[in-house]
């Protein structure tokens, strides 16, 4: 049982849950162009037993049912995806009709029901003929970003609830660019440092763009990690603020504050585009919310080697399928941190929070107490927030259902309804029924 209800909250605080095109719809239906997801699953050894989105969920054809369970939790809204290949399959030029029709009865699917459609234009499916032409290392991204923009948004932005431009920044450049472990699975210093600033880039124009069609209510979702250094030395305090440096606050200092924090210019401005200090006004083309994306924290320890010189050690603390310690303090550190340094009066929602576990079906019922205390702990830190006055008005579980968790494929569970991948059924898990109970309440 969850130890909260929906009164436990300020009037008008949004409980909703999350998805992602590429994860739940199935790429392989309705015309969709290849991404570059299609292209890293494709090589050996990058996805777990080489799977690959091209059915996911199927949701493409089951929304409607999917909804149906989004709504009978009482969820009051519902943040999805719009897949930028499915919309334009070469990535620019001529939209895909079926694509736009999708997203069109997705979103009049979920004001039937009374969900608030809250939108995120790009989770990480980036069209493959785009990144043929570098990706997110090329800087006319931007121009193409804002067009598929005004493209889909020319067709749903007048039933958006709220939208973000972009996904995860941290994930869209560092994992993908200098970790290699998403696509386009690059191990590149100046891949890296050209696509952490065309992605910020990318955000101002695509925020513009939204601007021009006269919406509203647009804002900008990050993940957050706690960085914890190993011990009290200065060596390993000076790589943890490194870690967060790059992780945490390299782009909310962009967007926020219009400048890169100096530590990371030190590293990578050798590398930055050309001109990087004048493209500031667009970047921070001002947002009317901030998202905030947690799942753990990791312990950081200086290395050997070129910059950044740091390496995550193991923790004690107990872990979910992924392997991510449990530290809801730091969904709590980050709510305040953000606000003092970054935010002040806009308003702040968890746009992700949930876990993973190996979570089975016995007879018709799955069972994941452990999901269950995890939301409750963190929800307890949500509202600690929320009573010393800090002004976040939403949470959002990740995810409403299993699916394509990316590199890892479909083995790692994070949904609050199973998913049998081989039939395709939807069990919902003892923590959807508890998160009914509590939003009822
Ligand atoms: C976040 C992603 C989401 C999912 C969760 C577990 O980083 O936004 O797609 O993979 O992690």
């Amino acid at each position: 049982m969850l130890t909260l209800n929906r009164s436990d909250f300020p009037k008008d605080f949004m409980f909703g849950t999350a998805t992602s095109s590429y994860q739940i719809e199935g790429h392989g239906f309705g015309g969709a162009g290849p991404t570059h997801w299609d292209s890293f699953a494709a090589t050996p050894g990058n996805v777990t037993r080489a799977e690959n989105g091209l059915r996911a969920c199927d949701h493409y054809h089951r929304f409607e049912e999917d909804l149906d369970l989004v709504a009978a939790a009482g969820f009051d809204s519902y943040r999805f995806s719009t897949s930028w290949g499915r919309v334009m399959p070469e990535g620019r030029g001529a939209p895909n009709p079926e694509g736009l029709d999708f997203y069109d009865r997705l979103t009049d699917a979920m004001l039937e029901r009374g969900l608030k459609p809250c939108a995120t234009l790009y989770h990480w499916e980036l069209p493959q003929p785009l990144a043929d032409l570098g990706g997110w290392r090329n800087r006319d991204i931007a121009g193409w970003f804002a067009d598929f923009t005004e493209v889909i948004m020319g067709r749903i932005g007048d039933r958006m609830h709220s939208v973000a431009p972009i996904n995860e920044p941290w994930c869209v450049t560092w994992l993908s660019h200098f970790l290699g472990h998403h696509a386009p699975g690059m191990r590149d210093i100046r891949a890296t440092a050209r696509a952490m600033h065309h992605v910020l880039l990318s955000h101002g124009r695509s925020i513009q763009a939204m601007r021009g069609l006269g919406m509203s209510n647009l804002g900008a979702v990050f993940n957050f990690e706690w960085a914890q250094p190993v011990d009290d030395t200065p060596e390993a305090i000076a790589a943890a603020d490194l870690y967060d440096d790059i992780y945490n606050r390299f782009f909310l200092s962009g967007v926020f504050k219009g400048e890169y924090p100096e530590r990371i210019i030190d590293g990578l401005g050798e590398h930055l585009p050309k001109g990087w200090q004048d493209d500031f006004g667009t970047i921070t083309a001002p947002v009317d919310w901030c998202g905030l994306n947690y799942y753990t924290r990791k312990i950081i320890a200086p290395c050997d080697g070129p910059w950044p010189a740091h390496t995550e050690v193991d923790g004690p603390l107990p872990k979910t399928q992924m392997g991510w310690e449990i530290y809801p303090d730091g969904l709590y550190k980050f709510l305040k941190r953000t606000v003092a340094d970054y935010t002040g009066d806009l308003p702040l929602f968890v746009t992700e929070n949930g876990m993973a576990a190996a979570d089975t079906v016995v007879d018709g019922a799955c069972f994941d107490p452990d999901r269950i205390d995890y939301i409750n702990q963190h929800l307890q830190r949500v509202k600690q927030a929320a009573d010393e006055g800090v002004p976040v008005q939403g949470y959002f579980l990740w995810s409403l259902m299993d699916n394509f968790e990316w590199a890892l494929g479909y083995e790692k569970r994070f949904g609050l309804v199973h998913v049998d991948f081989d039939s395709l059924k939807r069990t919902p898990k003892a923590s959807y029924e508890a998160i009914k109970r509590a939003l009822s309440k």
